[in-house]
């Protein structure tokens, strides 16, 4: 074995605003089979994580909850945490970046910054929701393109024309939050001279940190030159508020990062590990991050220029991966393929997607297809037929016909030797992030191994008692084989690969895979894996779809709908629609339902119980005494928890749901019109 390395890795932090989605899952997995496999290696590898909490979205999405940001991101939390444990990802510290240890290092970092005269301070003008009483970022804003005139343009981009533009130059822009037209408003922003790094970033980004097709693109950035990041956004904003800048607050994106830090310092406090040694200037230690695409200019930009002027360490790699499409396009609620981590768990075992995905990353950026057809084909295939399978065929002949106790010599030293001699090559697969190409090895070894015993045939030798005791031996080289495929698969599977290692006996590492087990005492053989059922698979894609629906919303889609609006319709249509004022009186959860509430509605004189999919967003406890907006005249719809009367009214996009209310002094039973 090499020197034991000292790693610190993280994942992307999620925010704290939504769900979390099987694209967030590709990302745990690959970093978790890296942590566990350099974890397997022997290595002091430490992976930390956290929910990224502050910013203005968060801000309002607590504000339309009605509960503090503090307790919204409290609850994001716990469910993100569920979804992270569920799915095996093995962090050593989940934390958030709503911390102490954050408040910390966000402010030493920008003092640091401020020493060194690398922050600028100047007003600007921004566009101002007056009645908000907020700055407006550009997602925040829409209106006609000031070139092709396409209506409800957001931003600072067209999607109509292509065309990029200043929010300020929209035809008729409106506050996405009020709906009023914004003004303009000068106020004074703090700026990371980030063009002074450029030299620096330069050589950085062609060091090796990044993937060459990452430092092109990076490069084509640094060419066309810099500008001066603006980290400060005024007050009221979720975060934190920068030193000597009185209603001033660190933008999300300036403390994001340095949530990887905090989370490693809670967890250093927590276990007497020395911080210094993995953060100081001169560490010897490694630091990888593994992030996706479109947060590069963030982390190969930014950060390290941040560590380097405040005199930390800059990064060993920061690994960015593609995006997930399901079934070759982009992941989509309409057609059930935008699906939740919860959802996935709900119908299928974790170690499925894990093997998936790792059979196809590779340390490209390139998009990664889940393809629900081939997924089923490849888990019962690979993992199934061809893995548990060895198992399958030869335990019961050590079983049953030696009391579980293992031959003790190897009947095929060669095949044992060419198994065992392939964990260099898989390896270094691992290492260099390439898990499909380790996912090919192994599945290699694994059809070697398998022709080893369907040509020994040991179920027809063993009719003969004379030939017992080579049964014996062929069916103890095959559990053998066995025990190197799943310590190769351990860190793809863990789970998988902790049941074997009962049925074996044996703990499995890399380090173990040098020797044979011989003579050696197993156990009873139980299937460790079902075959994927495409029924599940199926019903997993409709529940999918049915969060959508059962979310039983008008959806008023955000900045980042893509979903047209709909046809036109006259007065008439909009009339037959009877909407009431409605007094939620109980809001409960449904038992079996993951993001149903059922509501008791107050219409003043008549209740009505209508579920709702408004769970992941609310507490229920929260709802109750609220008004809201009842379709009264919707027909009744049987649902499998009981019948819905009607539909209440909210908003939502990917990253939540508002439910809409009228203002306070409308009573329960008003027709709304
Ligand atoms: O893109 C995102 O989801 C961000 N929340 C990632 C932050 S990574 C780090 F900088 F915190
Ligand atoms: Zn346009």
């Amino acid at each position: 074995m090499t020197e034991k390395r000292q790693i610190l890795v993280t994942n992307a932090l999620p925010y704290a605003n939504a769900a979390l989605h099987l694209g967030h899952i590709l990302e745990y997995t690959q970093t978790d089979v890296w942590v566990r496999f350099q974890r397997m290696r022997g290595h002091q590898c430490y992976y930390v994580s956290a929910d990224d909490a502050h910013g203005t979205a968060i801000m309002l999405k607590a504000d339309e909850k009605g509960i503090s940001p503090e307790q919204h991101i409290a609850d994001m939390r716990s469910i993100h945490e569920a979804d992270f444990r569920d799915f095996h990802i093995s962090v050593d510290n989940y934390h958030s970046t709503h911390s102490d240890e954050n408040k910390h290092y966000s402010e030493l970092i920008y003092n640091r910054l401020v020493e060194n005269d690398h922050i600028a301070k100047r007003e600007i003008t921004q566009a101002f929701d007056a009645e908000k009483k907020l700055f407006l970022a550009d997602r925040y804003i829409k209106g006609a393109c000031p070139k092709c005139k396409a209506e409800d343009q957001y931003g600072d981009n067209c999607e109509a024309c292509g065309a990029t533009y200043s929010p300020t130059d929209l035809i008729n822009p409106v506050s996405v939050l009020s709906g009023t037209t914004p003004i303009e408003k000068q106020s004074t922003h703090y700026f990371f001279k980030l063009p002074e790094f450029t030299d620096f970033l330069k050589s950085w980004t062609r060091s090796g940190a990044v993937q060459t097709e990452v430092a092109n693109k990076l490069g084509e950035w640094l060419d066309s030159g810099l500008q001066e990041w603006d980290i400060s956004r005024d007050a009221p904003y979720f975060g934190f508020e920068i030193p000597n800048a009185p209603n001033k607050f660190f933008y999300v994106w300036l403390d994001a990062p340095i949530g990887y830090m905090a989370s490693f310092k809670n967890l250093c406090d927590k276990e007497n590990i020395n911080f210094d040694q993995f953060w100081g200037a001169d560490s010897s230690a490694e630091l990888y991050h593994f992030i996706g695409k479109d947060i590069v200019n963030f982390h190969a930009l930014f950060w390290p220029a941040m560590l380097t002027c405040a005199n930390f360490r800059t990064p060993t790699k920061v690994c960015v991966h593609g995006f997930v499409t399901v079934n070759g396009k982009k992941m989509s609620k309409s057609r059930g393929t935008f699906i939740n981590a919860r959802c996935y768990l709900e119908h299928l075992n974790p170690e499925y997607l894990r093997y998936y995905y790792a059979s196809k990353l590779t340390s490209s950026v390139e998009d990664i297809d889940l393809n629900l057809e081939d997924f089923i084909q490849k888990v019962n295939s690979d993992l199934v037929g061809k893995v548990v399978n060895i198992a399958s065929r030869c335990a019961k002949f050590i079983t049953k016909g030696n009391d579980g106790i293992l031959s003790s010599t190897i009947a095929d030293t060669a095949l044992w030797q060419q198994v065992s001699g392939a964990g260099t090559v898989i390896a270094e697969h691992y290492e260099n992030r390439e898990f499909s190409k380790a996912i090919r090895e192994i599945m290699a070894q694994a059809d070697a191994a398998n022709e080893y015993i369907a040509a020994k045939e040991p179920w027809k030798l063993n009719k003969d008692p004379n030939q017992h005791q080579q049964v014996q031996d062929i069916c103890s080289l095959g559990i053998n084989l066995f025990r190197l495929l799943l310590t190769y698969l351990k860190p793809v599977i863990p789970a998988m690969a902790e049941d074997g290692e009962v049925f074996l006996n044996d703990h499995l590492s890399w380090s173990s895979i040098e020797q044979p087990l011989t003579g050696h005492q197993i156990n009873n053989f139980t299937p460790l894996l079902q075959r994927v059922d495409k029924e599940k698979v199926d019903a997993m894609v409709e529940a999918s779809k049915q969060e959508v629906e059962q979310a039983n919303q008008i959806v008023i889609e955000g900045p980042l709908a893509d979903e047209p609006i709909a046809d036109e319709i006259n007065f008439d249509d909009i009339m037959k629609v009877d909407l009431r004022v409605a007094r939620i009186v109980k809001a409960e959860a449904v038992e079996g339902a993951d993001k149903l509430l059922a509501l008791t509605l107050d219409l003043g004189g008549e209740t009505r119980t209508v579920f709702s999919g408004i769970k992941s967003s609310y507490q229920a406890s929260d709802l109750e005494g609220r008004l809201t907006v009842l379709v009264a005249n919707l027909a009744p719809r049987k649902m499998r928890f009981g019948i819905s009367e009607g539909m209440v009214l909210a908003a939502g996009d990917d990253d939540g749901i508002y439910l809409l209310s009228p203002d306070s002094g409308a009573q329960p039973g008003q027709r709304i019109t």
